[in-house]
C-alpha cells in the first residue's frame, strides 16, 4: 500500500475516537489549532485524501469537516489549489494569553469576596437550615393545577406580562396578607420576585448607592449582607439582643440609610422584636430618612400566640419594604416571592425587573394563584405549621439533657430551626466534626457573623438546628446517632 504523501502543515497529535461523531471532532480539532495559531493565515490545509489516509477515515468525513470550516469563514478555497487558512492572525492568540482577559470589574471584584456558600445537595437531611417540610406539599394537586393552565392558557398571559408580575397572583397575596398578617396594601404595591433572596437583592441594587453604610443584623443572615456588599453597601453589624436588632447601638453608630431585619424570627438566633423596638426602629427611619427592609421569610411559622404584626403594618411613613416568600411554605426551588412595597417605589421596581428578565414566569405565577383562590394555599400552611411543630418537639424531647460546653434548647415559639449556644469556638467544631462524621447535619453560629466583628470569638460560638427538614422518625435517628458520637447518655 503507498504511504501517504507527507503533510504540509503539522497535524500532530489530532486523535479521533471512533465512537463519535468523526467528522465534527475532525472540524473542531482544526478550528482549536486556526483559533490559537497553530495553523496560520495563510496555510494549506492536506488534501483531503492524504488527510483521510493520514488519520484512517473516509475522504468523506474529511470533506464534511472541511465544509464547514468553509461555512464558518475559518479557511477558504482557491480553485484547483487547494484550502487555505484565513487570515485571522490579529485577533488569533495563544490560548494563555486568552484566559488572562482583562482586569476585573468593580463588580466581579465585590463578587469574590461575597458570595453564598455553595448549598448542601441531596435529600435534606437532620438537622438542615432554612429547608421546611417539603415532603408534605400537595404535588397531586399542584400538577393537577399546572395540567389545566397548561392545557389551554389564555393567550392574553402568553406575552409579555406586567413586571410586577401576574394581576391575579398580586391581588391575592395582598388579600392574605390582610387576612393573615393583618398588612393592609394595595396589589399594585407589590411586585413578585424569584424568592426573598431576589426581593432582597432589588432592595440592594435600588436603594444603596456605593459606600452607603447598611445595617445588619449581626449575627444574620449573611446572603443579605452580601447583596447590599455587592451593590457597594459598607455593611454595618448591629448586636441583636433577646428583644432582637439593638435599636440603641443603631442610633450610636449613627449614618446608616437601610436597615435589613428579620422582626418576626431573627436569622439566625430566633428571636423576636419586641414592640418596643418595632416601633424605634419606625423612629429611626423617619428621622434618618432611612429605609428598613423586612424579611418575613418564615412569618408563618408561629406555634403559640397571635404573631406580632409586621413592621410594614405599622409603618405610617412609607419607610418599609416587606420581603415576602414561598419558599418556606412550598420548598426552595419554587423561586417564587414576593415585595410590599412603599407606593412611591413600586414603578421603579417593576421597572427594574424588566430589564433584569421582565418578569418572573407566568405558569408558576399563575398555578399559584390557582393555589391560593381554591384554598389549598391555606390548608398547606395550617399542615406546615402542624408539621413543623412536631418536628420541633421531637428535636426539643429527644435533645441529650447534659452536653458539655452546650446550653440547653432554648424554648422555641416560632420558624423552622432554633440556635444553642456553646462554651467556645473549639468546642463548637468538635461538635459539628463529630456530628458530621455520623452523618447528621449542624451548621455554625460563628458563620453567620460578619468577618470584622468586635464580639469576643468564643461568644459567637453556638449550633443553628433546622428541625423541619425531615419527619419525626429521622429526627429520632439523628439525636441516637449524636448521643453516639459526642458521648452522652440521655
Ligand atoms: C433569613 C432568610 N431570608 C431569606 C431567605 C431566602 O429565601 P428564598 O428561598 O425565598 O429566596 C432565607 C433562606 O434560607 C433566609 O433564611
Amino acid at each position: 500500500m503507498a504511504m501517504p504523501a507527507p503533510l504540509p502543515v503539522d497535524l500532530s497529535g489530532i486523535r479521533l475516537d471512533p465512537a463519535q461523531g468523526l467528522a465534527r471532532q475532525l472540524y473542531q480539532a482544526l478550528r482549536e489549532r486556526i483559533l490559537d495559531g497553530r495553523l496560520a493565515g495563510g496555510a494549506r490545509l492536506p488534501a483531503s485524501r492524504d488527510l483521510a489516509g493520514l488519520l484512517a477515515i473516509s475522504r468523506n468525513t474529511v470533506n464534511r469537516a472541511f465544509d464547514q470550516l468553509y461555512a464558518e469563514g475559518y479557511v477558504e478555497g482557491r480553485v484547483g489549489a487547494g484550502t487555505y487558512v484565513v487570515e485571522l492572525s490579529s485577533v488569533v492568540r495563544p490560548p494563555a494569553q486568552v484566559a488572562a482577559g482583562p482586569a476585573p470589574s468593580v463588580a466581579l471584584q465585590r463578587l469574590q469576596q461575597h458570595h453564598l456558600a455553595a448549598p448542601l445537595e441531596g435529600a435534606p437531611r437532620a438537622f438542615r437550615v432554612g429547608v421546611p417540610a417539603f415532603d408534605l406539599f400537595p404535588f397531586e394537586t399542584w400538577a393537577r393545577l399546572s395540567a389545566r393552565f397548561w392545557r389551554k392558557p389564555s393567550p392574553a398571559r402568553l406575552g409579555y406580562g406586567d413586571p410586577a408580575g401576574d394581576r391575579q397572583l398580586r391581588e391575592l397575596i395582598a388579600a392574605y396578607l390582610r387576612n393573615s398578617r393583618g398588612l393592609h396594601c394595595d396589589p399594585a404595591q407589590i411586585v413578585v420576585t424569584c424568592g426573598a433572596q431576589q426581593a432582597i437583592s432589588l432592595c440592594a441594587q435600588l436603594l444603596v448607592q456605593p459606600g452607603d453604610r447598611v445595617a445588619v443584623e449581626n449575627p444574620g443572615y449573611r446572603a443579605a449582607g452580601h447583596a447590599f456588599a455587592v451593590a457597594g453597601a459598607e455593611l454595618q453589624g448591629i448586636a441583636v439582643d433577646g428583644e432582637g436588632l439593638d435599636t440603641a447601638e443603631l442610633e450610636r453608630v449613627g449614618g446608616c440609610r437601610l436597615a435589613y431585619v428579620t422582626p418576626s424570627h431573627q436569622y439566625p438566633t430566633g428571636v423576636t422584636l419586641s414592640l418596643a423596638r418595632r416601633l424605634e426602629l419606625l423612629d429611626w427611619a423617619e428621622c434618618h430618612d432611612g429605609w428598613i427592609v423586612e424579611d418575613d421569610y418564615d412569618g408563618e411559622y408561629r406555634y403559640s400566640g397571635t404573631p406580632l404584626a409586621p413592621l410594614a403594618a405599622l409603618d405610617r411613613q412609607g419607610r418599609v419594604l416587606y420581603v415576602g416568600t414561598f419558599c418556606k411554605i412550598a420548598f426552595p426551588a419554587l423561586r417564587l416571592g414576593y415585595l410590599v412595597l412603599p407606593p412611591q417605589l413600586a414603578q421603579a421596581f417593576a421597572r427594574r425587573r424588566a430589564l433584569d428578565m421582565r418578569h418572573s414566569e407566568i405558569g408558576t405565577q399563575a398555578v399559584m394563584a390557582e393555589f391560593i383562590a381554591a384554598g389549598h394555599f391555606q390548608r398547606h400552611i395550617r399542615r406546615m405549621r402542624g408539621a413543623a411543630r412536631s418536628r420541633r418537639d421531637a428535636l426539643l424531647a429527644g435533645w441529650p439533657s447534659e452536653i458539655a460546653g452546650c446550653a440547653p434548647l432554648p424554648a422555641v415559639e416560632a420558624g423552622l430551626h432554633l440556635c444553642v449556644r456553646v462554651a467556645s469556638l473549639a468546642r463548637e467544631r468538635e461538635l459539628i466534626a463529630a456530628a458530621s462524621r455520623v452523618g447528621v447535619e449542624l451548621n455554625a453560629l460563628s458563620d453567620y457573623w460578619l468577618s470584622d466583628s468586635s464580639t469576643a470569638p468564643d461568644q459567637r460560638a453556638g449550633l443553628v438546628l433546622g428541625f423541619a427538614a425531615v419527619p419525626e422518625a429521622a429526627i429520632g435517628e439523628a439525636l441516637r446517632a449524636l448521643r453516639g458520637a459526642w458521648g452522652v447518655r440521655d
